[in-house]
């Protein structure tokens, strides 16, 4: 399976990709990263694993329309089998989401906290269990089917950037177990469900 992954910054999703793809057996291969913006980490990881990477910054563009023309091109000469935005801060259009599969990560259990604070958000509601989740994109922020989710914990204490550690921490072993199973065994999506394989459940 060819993966184009998007990143808009330190890429350790994208990281945790590249380490797995590293073993043939896992099924699935990083062959583009592209991002927003430049100088980010995530395209010097791709850059340091020899993957090619692009960048396609929404300010270059006059009407947003035409940027999503000019992303979705530059993810279609790679020939994705899946593309996956991880840690990508912008929603992809019609271009893009008609033409490829696209999974995204989020760090909460949607359908709390969607958006560009879910950690931070729901820190501040207080909650005690928050956690991460794997879906399809679909036009709206955080709002396609969900295929994987898993609890963390919010502990006495946490600030914003501890918790969202913990959080990347398990984030990143799903969505690397999520991505290899959907490309090993392929997927179905009936409704707002997401079936991983073809066995019976
Ligand atoms: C992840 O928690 C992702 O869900 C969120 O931003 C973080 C990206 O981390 N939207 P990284 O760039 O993969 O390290």
């Amino acid at each position: 399976g060819r993966l184009v992954v998007l990143v808009s910054g330190s890429g350790t999703n994208l990281q945790a990709l590249l380490d797995a793809s590293a073993d043939p057996a896992y099924g699935a291969r990083v062959v583009a990263v592209g991002a927003d913006r430049d100088g980010i980490e995530g395209l010097a990881r791709a850059s340091r694993a020899d993957v090619p990477t692009f960048v396609e910054k929404l300010g270059d563009y006059e009407q947003r329309t035409e940027w999503d023309v000019a992303i979705a091109d530059r993810i279609a000469s790679y020939e994705p089998d899946l593309v996956v935005s991880a840690g990508f801060m912008k929603i992809l259009g019609a271009p893009t989401l008609d033409a490829f599969p696209l999974l995204n990560t989020h760090p909460a259990l949607l359908p709390a906290f969607p958006g560009a604070h879910g950690v931070r958000d729901a820190l501040a509601y207080g909650v005690k269990v928050t956690g991460c989740t794997v879906m399809l994109a679909d036009s709206g922020v955080d709002s396609g089917p969900i295929v994987a989710q898993e609890a963390v914990a919010v502990l006495p204490g946490d600030d914003e950037a501890v918790l969202h550690e913990r959080i990347k921490t398990v984030e990143r072993r799903l969505l690397v177990e999520i991505v290899g199973r959907m490309v090993r065994e392929g997927w179905t999506v009936s409704g707002r469900t997401v079936r991983i394989g073809n066995q019976p459940e």
